[in-house]
């Protein structure tokens, strides 16, 4: 049954929060722990949202052992002894972009991987050409078959390879493959997210040798075998500064604890840019905006840039900011969909390509808008949490995906957003 979000508008954030751990780190340190053949992983702080249940049921129909421990839904036991599949099943796959990690960790642990091509959200064109680059490079032949990646290899031999664009999944992805490849791996133009270097240092908590990750060159030694392991899922900073984009658009005041401020840094030089009172602790960062917000221009990049991730929502705080703001989207092609649903509610936002030009100001009203991705999602809260009126906001599976139980994270921050079923 589809539910509904009703959000009151003229809402204030007001309240203190606990990052959970990063959605992007654990979607790829599960199907990672596939490669430690016959050793249990235990991980800890993982986010309890869709997109992790999924990967969870993923694993178990390839014959892993999942074991929740039940003080803690954050915590699992991984026992891989038992995969004894290298084709995980298609009607689950193609629900979850970061299935295409079992790529790179099936072919570690098997040499061979059957997988459909990876879905999510929709923010232009999602090539896997690098990937497959890094796959090939390791000595794989990768075919596409009716929609079926295809890819085999007798041995992996350790290689040198040049990623063409700064990728994030292809990365990692190399990264698992080549953990488990004789030799040495050197992935040149590598990306730098902290999501990278959290599956790095599970990978060598494992017994495999990665040097390099969160700079542009990672150097992978093959390992053998890959041991047990207890790993915690560091904080998600594009979660934590969903909060704090929110607690600046809304002249709040979030106390955002549990969170490594350095992964936050453009987000923090973004919202003192806007006005926002930044405080920054050792693991917790406070904004308050109380006297209104100042327009900025926006260029999303690779980390260390300012996150893509981010870019919807502060595309609604800048829809408040009185003046002109320039948004550049550098990284996806086309994640501008928010825009039109934000022009529902009286945005005043020009496209020109990849570059959004907002003249901000202007009451925003509330109105019934659907969300079509992830933060697209996350940034029309926000929206109905400042403007006038009452916002039903549809597409929740989407943010469901990222957020655990959104209206609930929300409340602690002392706002009140209702989940409803569609009939009511
Ligand atoms: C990861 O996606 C994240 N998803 C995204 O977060 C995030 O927006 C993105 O990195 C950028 O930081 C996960 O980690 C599960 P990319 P990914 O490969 O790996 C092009 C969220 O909301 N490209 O870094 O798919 C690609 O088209 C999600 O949590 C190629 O051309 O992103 C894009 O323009 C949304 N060929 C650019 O590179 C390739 O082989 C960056 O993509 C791979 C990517």
């Amino acid at each position: 049954m589809s539910e509904l979000l009703v959000i009151n508008g003229q809402q204030r954030i007001s309240g203190r929060i606990n990052v959970s751990g990063a959605k992007n780190a654990a979607v790829a340190i599960l199907p990672a722990s596939v490669l430690a053949e016959n050793n249990p992983v235990k991980i800890t702080n993982l986010p309890r949202i869709t997109d992790i249940n999924k990967l969870i049921e993923i694993l178990k129909a390839l014959g892993a052992d999942v074991i929740e421990d039940e003080a803690n839904e954050r915590n699992l036991l991984i026992d891989p002894t038992n995969v004894n599949s290298h084709t995980p099943p298609g009607m689950m796959i193609n629900k979850l972009r970061a299935s295409y990690y079992l790529m790179g960790s099936l072919l570690g642990r098997f040499l061979q991987v059957e997988i459909p091509m990876p879905g999510g959200c929709d923010l232009g064109p999602r090539p896997i050409d690098q990937h497959i680059k890094g796959f090939t490079a390791l000595g794989a032949t990768v075919e596409l078959e009716h929609g079926i990646v295809k890819i085999k290899a007798k041995k992996l031999q350790g290689a040198y390879i040049y990623l063409d664009v700064v990728s994030v999944g292809a990365t990692i992805n190399i990264m698992l493959a080549a953990s488990r490849a004789e030799g040495k791996t050197v992935i040149e133009n590598a990306a730098k997210e902290p999501e990278i270097v959290d599956v790095a240092n599970f990978l060598n908590a494992m017994g495999a040798q990665v040097r390099g990750a969160g700079t542009d060159v990672i150097k992978i030694e093959g390992a053998k075998e890959l041991r047990s392991v207890e790993h915690c899922v560091i904080p998600d900073r594009i979660e934590a500064g969903t909060f704090m984009i929110a607690a600046a658009a809304t002249y709040g005041d979030a106390l955002v604890e549990g969170v490594i401020p350095k992964h936050l840094d453009p987000v923090i030089a973004k919202l003192k840019e806007v006005g926002a009172g930044v405080e920054v602790g050792p693991d917790w960062v406070r904004i308050k905006a109380p006297n209104g917000l100042a327009p900025t221009d926006i260029k999303t990049f690779p980390y260390p840039g300012f996150p893509t991730d981010l870019q919807p929502p502060m595309m609604v705080l800048l829809t408040r900011a009185p003046g002109t703001s320039i948004v550049s989207e550098n990284v996806f092609e086309r994640r501008f969909r928010h825009v039109e649903e934000l022009k529902k509610m009286g945005a005043q936002i020009k496209l020109e390509g990849r570059t959004a030009i907002i003249e901000g100001g202007s009451q925003l009203t509330g109105a019934p808008i659907s969300a079509m991705d992830l933060r697209g999602g996350a940034a029309f809260v926000i929206a109905g949490l400042i403007s006038q009126g009452e916002t039903y906001l549809r597409g929740l599976e989407h943010i469901d995906r990222g957020y655990e139980s959104i209206e609930s994270r929300f409340r602690k921050l002392g706002v009140n957003l209702e989940r409803l079923a569609e009939t009511e």
